[in-house]
């Protein structure tokens, strides 16, 4: 198994779902957990740190450049995130997380979706893209997925997250895709959405 630094938080609350933060480039298992606790307070977080430098950066995946991807290393490190997962919910007794991915964490977290599905219970992807120019389709049944994509980002093009929203569909998730009036940082409306939105999958699960 790899290991992963991370950080775990139980849960105060045992209705919340667990959490999996995955940070963006450059960040590191502390960057999300005050997100995490904003979008679902009382849930367990477990918070793993990107296994890749790029000049000094933890990443979850090489990149050949920006938007380009090292899709060999992204199938590689997508299925060793799902073993580490899959360990530390042994290690700390937890359901199937819910992903909070951002940029770099969202494009692994979808990345993993299509690969290994079982790992995670849903999703919320902000600014993600398309991880891989030749996805599985997987069975994806119904999971729930909240995409939220920046008007104005200048990395990720708006027909890349329309074509990752359509794939996740094809694919049976339950898609919820916004496109904010927002560049490629985090707004306030990205917390508030997937704030409300993780209600609903909590309430649903229930
Ligand atoms: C990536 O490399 O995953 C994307 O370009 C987003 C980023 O990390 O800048």
């Amino acid at each position: 198994m790899t290991e992963f630094i991370h950080r775990f938080e139980p849960a105060t609350n045992a209705g919340s779902p667990p959490m999996l933060l995955l940070h963006g480039t450059g960040g590191d298992e502390n960057d999300l957990l005050g997100l995490g606790k904003m979008i679902s307070p009382g849930s367990a977080l477990l918070s793993p740190r990107g296994r890749v430098l790029e000049h000094g950066m933890p990443r979850f995946f090489r990149r050949l450049a920006e938007g380009v991807f090292d899709e060999a290393d992204v199938r590689r490190r997508a299925l060793e995130l799902g073993e580490f997962v899959a360990d530390a919910r042994q290690r700390y007794g937890i359901a199937a997380p819910v992903a909070v991915g951002f940029s770099n964490g969202a494009n692994i977290a979808a990345a993993l979706l299509l690969l290994k599905p079982d790992v995670m219970a849903g999703a919320i992807l902000l600014r993600a893209m398309l991880p891989l120019s030749d996805p599985p389709k997987p069975e994806l049944g119904g999971k729930p997925i909240l995409l939220l994509s920046g008007q104005t980002d200048p990395i990720v093009p708006a027909t890349n997250s329309a074509k990752l929203a359509a794939l996740l569909s094809e694919s049976g998730a339950s898609v919820e895709h916004k496109v904010l009036s927002a560049g490629h940082q985090l707004s306030q409306a990205d917390v508030t959405l997937a704030r409300n939105w993780i209600g609903t999958v909590a309430t649903e699960a229930a």
